[in-house]
């Protein structure tokens, strides 16, 4: 008996507070919208250049020693990334690093110049995203090159790197939803 109004309670509390459609469109394209300033924070904007070089800081000035994207984003002869980024960050010198294979992200992954839902198309694009469906591109959201934005160590000039704005759970998780709720972009 108990159970039976247990029951009918909830039933009667789903019906006249409907949950919100979950699949909806709209609801889709506004998780995007909340984490478009991830991609947008110079920590991942600075790997993700249109330009033929690096970026640094949170002006996003030009990579300082005239270091250069060269052929495969790893730099050139004689200037790889690898020959200061370590697998980790240096505290004396100021150097970032992760523990993955320091290099900036491809010319088809720049993502600078922008609006929020061109952003959105272009990671979705598998003819500039490496060829990831919307999963495989929420998958490389746990690589470490992407988490090393939240811990980023500090700058010997300008001091403790900011993070991007919303926590790292909480951007995967909506990232996640935004493809799971249909992969909708703002106009
Ligand atoms: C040190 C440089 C570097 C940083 C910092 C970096 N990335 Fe990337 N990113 C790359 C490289 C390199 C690739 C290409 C990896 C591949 O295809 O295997 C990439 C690829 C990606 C992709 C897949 C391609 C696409 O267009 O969908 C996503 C998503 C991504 N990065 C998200 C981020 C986010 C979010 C941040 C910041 C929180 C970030 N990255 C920071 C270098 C970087
Ligand atoms: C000669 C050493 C050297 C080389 C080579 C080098 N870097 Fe750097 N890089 C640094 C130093 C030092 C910093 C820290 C500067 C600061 O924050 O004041 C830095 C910072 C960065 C940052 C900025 C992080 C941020 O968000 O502020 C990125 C991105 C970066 N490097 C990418 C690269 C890439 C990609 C390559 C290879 C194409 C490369 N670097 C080659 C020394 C180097």
């Amino acid at each position: 008996m108990l159970v039976r109004s247990i029951a009918a309670i909830f039933t009667a509390m789903s019906c006249s507070f409907p949950l919100p459609a979950i699949s909806d469109e709209a609801n889709s394209a506004e998780l995007f919208a909340k984490i478009a300033p991830v991609f947008q924070s110079p920590r991942c904007m600075n790997c993700h250049t249109v330009t033929t070089f690096p970026k640094q800081g949170n002006d996003r000035h030009r990579h300082s020693m005239n270091v250069a994207r060269g052929r495969d984003g790893h730099g050139v002869v004689g200037l790889t990334c690898s020959a200061c980024h370590q697998r980790e960050n240096q505290l004396a010198s100021g150097v970032p690093g992760a523990d993955e294979d320091w290099r900036l992200a491809p010319l088809s992954m720049g993502w600078e110049n922008l609006s929020v839902g061109d952003l959105c198309r272009r990671l979705l694009d598998p003819s500039r995203n490496g060829g990831r469906t919307g999963a495989g591109v929420v998958d490389h959201l746990s690589t470490n090159l992407v988490r090393w934005a939240w811990a980023p160590g500090s700058s010997i000039a300008s001091g403790p790197r900011t993070v991007p704005p919303l926590e790292y759970e909480d951007f995967v998780h909506a990232a996640d939803e935004w493809i799971k709720t249909g992969s909708r972009c703002p106009d």
